[in-house]
């Protein structure tokens, strides 16, 4: 399979997740640190840490590739502060994402950010934009799924480097094969 560089623009992306609940809500989280690999952030933030979920997370990466890492910060207010590219809180009551979509497209460095159950009121003073997928409640997983897709594109097939397995596409049923295969 062909090796395919996993980044498009922009530069880097990273990934904050506030007010997880670790042992309440692992899948969702889970889900959401696999969306954010899966299109194309570098690294997730997790606050609070969550060591067990991050090391579960290294085992998808080192399985399929790429150079994904999750980082437990119990400060979010320093990563947000020390991150020195766009910060994009995603929320339903920010401006539209297709009215700032051009200025991301521009940035070298985006750090999304994602709230749980409830969102710091500063966190909207302290983010570059504000910015809502729609203006209706969903979930993390699907704003973050969207904006990601709509500003780099969904990553189409091919091994990622370092990836151990590939999935080769099918019409009907599945097909993996070990990534150095021919
Ligand atoms: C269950 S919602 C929490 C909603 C909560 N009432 C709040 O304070 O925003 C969890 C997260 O999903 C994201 N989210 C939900 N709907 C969204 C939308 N329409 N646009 C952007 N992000 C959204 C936000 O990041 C939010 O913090």
């Amino acid at each position: 399979m062909p090796r395919r560089s996993r980044r498009s623009a922009p530069g880097h992306v990273e990934v904050l997740r506030i007010g997880h609940r670790a042992g309440r809500d692992p899948r969702l989280t889970t889900h959401l640190a696999l969306t954010a690999r899966a299109f194309g952030a570098e690294r997730l933030y997790l606050h609070p840490p969550d060591p067990a979920l991050a090391e579960r997370l290294v085992k998808v990466a080192a399985q399929w590739g790429g150079g994904f890492a999750v980082e437990g910060v119990r400060d979010w207010r320093a990563v947000v502060r020390d991150h020195g590219g766009a910060v994009v809180h995603l929320t339903m009551y920010g401006e539209p994402l297709a009215r700032v979509l051009p200025r991301l497209r521009r940035a070298d460095r985006i750090l999304f950010v994602v709230g749980g159950a409830k969102v710091p009121s500063e966190l909207y003073a302290r983010s570059t934009y504000n910015v809502a997928v729609g203006h209706q409640p969903h979930s993390e997983v699907a704003a973050l799924a969207v904006a990601l897709a709509l500003l780099s594109g969904v990553p189409g097939p091919g091994a990622w480097p370092g990836a151990r397995q590939v999935i080769v596409p099918q019409a009907r049923g599945k097909r993996v094969v070990d990534a150095g295969a021919p």
